[in-house]
């Protein structure tokens, strides 16, 4: 099959190469998809895209009229891809539904170690050989109360480590999953008032679009600590700057950024004018921002390889991708566990 990768960084290349093994023709470029680029797909059966490359039906249009049949995004979300345009054109998607969900959930503790122990602080200070202790008081984990939101793969990997950690884990899914040890189901307004820390885990689709806002934020404890590895318009980032300024927040980790497009994943340290909301957020020491790399470790970046050229493998035999199907229809899908509606 041939396909053109869009996005690719640097570091992806070695792990492609290891999963592709010369099977398929691909082309790999640093230029993320969109009006501009979609030409390079002409020629190409498929396009290999990520997180924040423009898949809007108006692109899609142009893909179908490239010849394209297939698009496989490097990414368990499928946010940025218009599905039911791709659907209208035939064009069958695949994203990799679960390539490391420890490697986000770990991220997402470190998010929330690091903020509670002020360790970027800490290790600037001792940097400039100041080593007083003063301003870096943290408090224990064991004990306190999380509140997953979301309770899918990488909720229930971070479950385990909150558990671990001696946490009261509490968690909100409208599709509680059967059996979950170490998590009690909590409805939303019970997680959101009585959680000392709280991490999202959940897709962004219509519904879950600023999803914390200033209502949800009015819910929560003072002094909440607030985590999102998941995606940035989860939450709405003015509203989370006000709680913040008002210390309703008191340690807010954000991995993913409301308006990243265009400008994570990218060095724009000389950019003469810098994203203000973004800056006004970092200017708080109890805020960690991190360039969307939860997903980045060794293990998941092989995983996402060897997956997406399972699908290109499986789409040229004219198979389906099973789980990594991500079609409109969700033509393939085979849910492994059953989901039960829970009040
Ligand atoms: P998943 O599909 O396994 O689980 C999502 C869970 O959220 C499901 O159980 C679903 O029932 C639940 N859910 C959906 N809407 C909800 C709502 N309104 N309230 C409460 N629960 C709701 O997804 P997974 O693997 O856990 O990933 C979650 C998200 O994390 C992905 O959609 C993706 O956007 C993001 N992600 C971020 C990465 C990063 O590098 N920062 C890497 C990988 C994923």
């Amino acid at each position: 099959m041939k396909a053109v990768a869009y996005s690719i960084k640097p570091f992806e290349k070695e792990y492609l190469a290891k999963a592709n093994q010369k099977k398929h023709d691909i082309t790999l470029i640093s230029n993320p998809l969109g009006p501009d680029t979609v030409i390079y797909a002409e020629g190409k059966d498929a396009v290999i895209v990520f997180t924040n490359d423009d898949v809007s039906a108006t692109v899609i249009e142009k893909l179908a009229a490239l010849g394209v049949k297939f698009i496989v995004t490097r990414s368990a979300g499928t946010d940025h891809i218009d599905k039911d345009a791709a659907a209208i054109y035939g064009i069958k998607v695949a994203n990799v539904p679960s390539y490391s969900p420890q490697a986000i959930a770990e991220h997402s503790v470190a998010m929330a170690f690091a903020l509670n122990r002020q360790v970027v602080k800490a290790d600037q200070h001792s940097h400039e050989f100041d080593f007083r202790n003063d301003g870096l008081i943290g408090f224990n984990f064991s004990g306190k109360v999380v509140g997953l939101i979301g309770l899918g793969n990488t909720g229930q990997a971070a479950a385990s480590i909150y558990h671990g950690l001696g946490c009261q884990v509490i968690g909100y899914d409208p599709y509680f999953p059967k059996n979950l040890r170490y998590v009690k189901p909590a409805s939303l307004e019970n997680l959101l008032s009585t959680a000392d820390i709280i991490s999202l885990h959940i897709p962004l689709t219509p519904d879950t679009k600023h999803f914390v806002q200033k209502a949800t934020l009015d819910q929560m404890k003072n002094g909440v600590m607030l985590i999102n590895t998941s995606r940035g318009m989860l939450v709405n980032t003015v509203d989370v700057l006000k709680a913040i300024e008002s210390k309703k927040i008191g340690y807010l980790g954000l991995d993913v950024y409301e308006f990243e497009k265009g400008l994570f994943f990218e060095d724009h340290k000389n950019d003469p004018v810098k994203d203000s909301l973004l800056k006004s957020l970092m200017s708080y020491p109890n805020v960690l921002i991190t360039p969307h790399q939860a997903y980045l470790t060794k293990e998941a970046l092989q995983e996402i390889a060897d997956q997406t050229i399972k699908s290109l493998d499986l789409w040229q035999l004219n198979k389906c991708v099973g789980k990594a199907c991500a079609c409109a229809q969700e033509c393939k899908k085979n849910p492994t566990t059953e989901k039960v509606i829970h009040s």
